[in-house]
């Protein structure tokens, strides 16, 4: 007896008066425990989860963890949120019991108070009860992240009174039964990886109280009812990865509240509706993914709190407006991956530097030069196009840079950086590979001390590799395969910790000394293959290069004896040393 009495004194100190108080209904406690039943996993070791270890027979089910009562004792919410579901150091979840008769959790359908029921990681692998369609006081529904059987039950739009529906898990693949046509009272609607097939129920638009309607990642079809244009409270519209056809309804922009209106990832055609620049309050436009063509509203640039535009692989024509670049607070652009023609313009580079701009405007079709005034964007990408002309040295005040594939022509020669460039950090990554750039490697360039990756492959670049720029301080990546380098390698290499060095296809003469490769213990990739080098190996090159996979020096004028230390680079899985005048046998190699 006085075991007891502790026992229920430290009850009430762990759940408190409020719940404890009162005495939970008899009828509510066996419909718990029925619902609990098919949560016990067998053979038995498995720890039960934490919340229903709780949930005892004769003991008070209002004191039950995620249980909360009435004043009266009837349970009007569940929140069985598993913690080992999270993470399994905590032991094994529950699973259904497999040889568990009826339907897991109809008794819940017996819990006629019930206001809330959230239902979280507990590995509920059976279908959603239609019982729970009695459950007429139900405000809030969640299922997330279980692995549910079935189909959503048509049951569920008995509860006229619900608000809150979440059920982000696996289902069955099936539609969106239309009997929820009738719950009005909805404000949130979150349906995402559910397998919803069919199409979103016109009715949608009843729902006069939505504020949050996410259906992504789901396989809907069928078009995007205009009723949604009539939610005025809305401020979430998320339909991402899906198959939704048709146009985008232009009376979306008649939302007030709409901060999120994210469509991409569908099939969605025709073109963006310039009546989106009226909703006011829009800060993330994605539209990514889809069929959209013709032009890119200048409209869109009137969007005061406008962050993120994403219409990315889109059919997209005409040239980039300038007004997209007005919103004060735009951190992200991304315009890839559509036929847009025209220039760059210029007023990108006003926007303020202290937001980190990335622009992404890569594979299009943009002409004409850089603008000088890009210095201030944090991130550009504009690689496959057609744009031409010189590199603005203003450009190494970005972090990174990628005009990969278009058609500029040189690199100022210049010894310094500008005198007035953006303070802060410095470039560090520079990729303009593909391009037809001349004239020998800028001096500049050995001013960048924060870049860790340089690509200028596949040039016309002359003169000597200077060893000023293979010695930059953080310098892990460089890439002048392909251009038309000539004279000796440099005395000394790499001053950080190089990875990639790729100088294949140029006419780089001279040996490979000792010194150069002393300090490429962390390089990966070494390729100068087809150059003109000469003369025998450094006879300790198995101890320079201890971390090294691929070895390429094919095509050159290497001669003498293949040094035994290579046999020591316990990492080469390719070495090629064809195509040079070594003589005698190749060490092997225990990798290769
Ligand atoms: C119990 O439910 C009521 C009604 O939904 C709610 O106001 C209260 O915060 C809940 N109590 C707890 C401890 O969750
Ligand atoms: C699983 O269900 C069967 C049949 O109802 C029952 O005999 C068995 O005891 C249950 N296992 C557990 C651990 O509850
Ligand atoms: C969910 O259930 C399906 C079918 O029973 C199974 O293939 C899948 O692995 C389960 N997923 C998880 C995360 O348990
Ligand atoms: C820019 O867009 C292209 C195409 O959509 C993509 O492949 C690339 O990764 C993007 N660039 C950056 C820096 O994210
Ligand atoms: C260097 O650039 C060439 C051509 O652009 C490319 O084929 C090669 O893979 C690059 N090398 C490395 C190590 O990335
Ligand atoms: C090594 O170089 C030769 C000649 O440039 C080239 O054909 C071959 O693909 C290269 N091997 C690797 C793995 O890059
Ligand atoms: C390989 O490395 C070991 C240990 O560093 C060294 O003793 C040995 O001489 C090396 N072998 C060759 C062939 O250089």
């Amino acid at each position: 007896m006085a075991v007891l009495t502790i026992g229920i004194l430290v009850l009430l100190a762990a759940f408190g008066p409020a719940s404890a108080q009162v005495q939970c209904n008899g009828g509510d406690r066996d419909a718990l425990l029925e619902f609990k039943a098919a949560f016990i996993d067998v053979p038995s070791p498995r720890v039960p989860d934490a919340d229903f270890q709780t949930w005892l027979p004769g003991t008070n089910c209002c004191s039950w963890r995620g249980v909360n009562c009435t004043s009266t004792g009837r349970v009007q919410g569940l929140a069985v949120q598993s913690a080992s579901g999270q993470d399994p150091s905590r032991g094994t979840p529950p699973f259904r019991n497999s040889s568990y008769r009826g339907v897991v959790g109809a008794s819940l359908g017996r819990l006629s108070e019930l206001d809330y029921l959230i239902m979280t990681q507990i590995r509920w692998n059976a279908p959603i009860p239609k019982e729970l369609g009695q459950l007429s006081k139900l405000r809030e529904v969640n299922f997330g992240e279980n692995n549910l059987t079935g189909t959503l039950p048509a049951e569920l739009g008995k509860l006229l009174k619900l608000e809150k529906l979440e059920i982000s898990t696996n289902l069955q693949p099936g539609p969106i039964p239309s009997s929820f046509c009738r719950l009005t009272r909805l404000t949130t609607v979150r349906l995402t990886s559910t397998r919803l097939t069919g199409s979103i129920p016109p009715c949608i638009g009843r729902w006069s109280r939505l504020v949050g309607l996410i259906l992504s990642y789901n396989s809907l079809t069928g078009s995007i009812p205009p009723g949604l244009g009539q939610t005025t409270t809305l401020v979430t519209l998320s339909l991402t990865s899906n198959q939704l056809t048709g146009t985008i309804p232009a009376n979306l922009g008649n939302l007030p509240s709409l901060e999120s209106l994210e469509l991409e990832s569908n099939q969605l055609s025709g073109a963006i509706p310039p009546q989106l620049s009226r909703a006011r309050s829009l800060q993330f436009l994605r539209l990514g993914s889809n069929r959209l063509s013709k032009s890119i509203p200048a409209s869109l640039g009137s969007l005061a709190l406008i962050r993120t535009i994403d219409l990315r692989e889109n059919e997209l024509t005409g040239s980039i407006p300038r007004e997209l670049a007005a919103p004060s607070n735009l951190y992200s652009m991304d315009l890839s991956a559509n036929q847009l023609t025209g220039g760059l313009p210029a007023a990108f580079g006003q926007i303020d530097a202290a937001l980190d701009f990335s622009l992404n405007v890569s594979h299009n079709k943009l002409v004409g030069p850089i603008p000088q005034n890009f210095g201030g964007i944090f991130q550009l990408d504009a690689s496959s196009n057609y744009l031409s002309g010189a590199f603005p040295l203003s450009l190494v005040s970005c972090r990174d840079v990628r005009l990969s594939n278009n058609g500029l022509s040189s690199l100022p020669q210049a010894t310094s950086l500008p005198q007035n460039l953006n303070p802060g950090p410095r470039i560090f990554e520079l990729r303009l590979d593909g391009n037809r750039i001349t004239g020998p490697l800028p001096p500049w360039l050995s001013l960048l001390p924060e870049i860790f990756k340089l690509d200028i492959s596949r040039n016309m670049i002359t003169g000597p590799v200077p060893a000023s720029v293979l010695g930059l301080p953080s310098l892990q990546d460089l890439n002048l395969s392909n251009n038309k380098l000539d004279g000796p390698l440099p005395t000394q290499s790499f001053r950080g910790s190089a990875r990639f060095l790729d100088l294949h296809r140029n006419r780089i003469s001279g040996p490979i000394t000792s010194s150069f490769l002393a300090n490429l213990g962390t390089i990966i990739e070494l390729d100068f293959s087809r150059n003109a080098l000469s003369g025998p190996l450094p006879a300790d090159i198995g101890s320079y290069l201890f971390g090294i996979n691929s070895l390429n020096l094919s095509y050159n004028k290497l001669d003498g004896k293949v040094p035994a230390s290579i046999s020591n680079l316990t990492d080469l899985s390719y070495l090629n040393l064809a195509y040079n005048k070594f003589t005698g046998p190749v060490p092997s190699i225990p990798s290769i």
